[in-house]
């Protein structure tokens, strides 16, 4: 069976391509290295032994997915190309509206020309807005605060519009909830270009010295030490879990939380990885920030139920190989 990866070399995408090898699935991956590298391409090889089929360019690109679709026998979809940085969508939405929709739009179109009826859309749990109550079950109130979560949730939209008009499409929604961490090796991981916005890829900044301390954004949440709560998810975990969706993959439109159903606060993976990796980590509380929630948390049961699929990795798990990624990449680039 040949799956369509896009955005397969970054960060999701690239842990997921492997574990897709892994399982025996072929694979053709398509990205425009817009957030990711070359490099990629070759961690994949050394990792799995096989050279994913790989296409540069955009998603967006109706030629370019013709081409695709006309040379390889694409049997499902799994679609992470996008752009993902809340903040930089509140300062730029036409290019977030732009790439997240169109992109997804030009696929589905030329995936319903080619008869390709199998697809896998990375949501996110940005869709449930600040949570009414918590654990958080896939049948919420959906609502969103930046135009990055209006992508989500209107490409969900968009899903469930042809739905209704094509029954015998297979789509699963799935809803991530904050996915960090690294594949054992140290080969594939997380660095983004700049100062990192998300949590992990800060705290491993400070942890190798090249940012001097964390900002926690607030101490005054009602939560257990005042600080933010999230459901880390280890993202070997995350990718193991589209391969249960694909093999489960039937008519019907799905949609699953993947998270672990535990959360944990800033401070918690603070202390957490300051003990599992023998390196201190100096912080100062400063002001919320703005769009932030309190807490949110998964409750995962139905992907457990009808996938068969529970997160297995801990939290140590995922501050160790978070850690360990960029140690080793440091030391490739030496
Ligand atoms: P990423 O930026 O590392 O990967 C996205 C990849 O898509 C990159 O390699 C980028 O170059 C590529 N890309 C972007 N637009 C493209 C286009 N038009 N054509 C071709 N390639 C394009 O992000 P990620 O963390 O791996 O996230 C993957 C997906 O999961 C995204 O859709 C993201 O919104 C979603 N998601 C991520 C998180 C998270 O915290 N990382 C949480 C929830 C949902
Ligand atoms: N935080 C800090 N300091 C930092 C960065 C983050 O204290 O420098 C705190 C935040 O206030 C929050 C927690 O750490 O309490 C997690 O923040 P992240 O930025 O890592 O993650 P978010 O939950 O804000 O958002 C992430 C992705 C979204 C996605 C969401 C749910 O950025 O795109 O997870 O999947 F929608």
């Amino acid at each position: 069976m040949s799956i369509l990866v896009t955005g397969g070399t970054g960060y999701i995408g690239s842990h997921t391509v492997c574990e897709l090898i892994q399982n025996g699935y072929e694979v053709v991956v398509i990205d425009n290295f817009s957030n990711s590298k070359r490099q990629v391409l070759t961690s994949i090889y050394e990792i799995t032994g096989v050279k994913p089929t790989f296409y540069e360019g955009d998603v967006a690109d109706i030629t370019l997915l013709e081409e695709i679709f006309t040379k390889e026998k694409i049997d499902a979809v799994i679609h992470f190309a996008g752009f993902k940085a809340v903040g930089e969508s509140v300062k730029e939405p036409l290019k977030y509206y732009q790439n997240n929709l169109e992109s997804t739009l030009h696929l589905l179109a030329v995936m319903q020309k080619y008869h390709c009826q199998k697809f896998i859309f990375s949501s996110s749990a940005t869709v449930y807005g600040d949570p009414a109550s918590l654990p958080i079950t896939e049948d919420f109130p959906l609502s969103t605060t930046n135009p990055y979560g209006t992508t989500k949730l209107m490409i969900e939209q968009i899903l469930k519009d042809l739905y209704q008009v094509d029954p015998t499409m297979n789509i699963t929604i799935l809803r991530y909830f904050n996915p960090i961490g690294s594949e054992k090796s140290g080969r594939l991981g997380e660095d983004p270009n700049g100062i990192p916005n998300n949590l992990m890829p800060y705290i491993v900044r400070v942890a190798t010295g090249k940012l001097p301390q964390l900002n926690v954004f607030g101490n005054d949440y009602d939560t257990k030490d005042g600080t933010g709560v999230r459901d880390y998810i280890h993202v070997v975990d995350l990718a193991k879990g589209h391969v249960k969706a694909l093999d489960k993959l039937d008519a019907g439109l799905h949609i699953y939380n993947l998270g672990t159903g535990t959360g944990y606060s800033v401070l918690d993976i603070v202390k957490t990885f300051e003990r599992v990796n023998y390196v201190s980590i100096p912080y100062q509380i400063v002001a919320r920030r703005p769009g932030d929630i309190a807490a949110c948390y998964a409750d995962v049961t139905k992907a457990k139920k009808e996938l068969g699929w529970q997160a297995e990795l801990s939290i140590e798990d995922m501050c160790l190989d978070a850690y360990h990624y960029i140690e080793q990449a440091n030391k490739r680039a030496d």
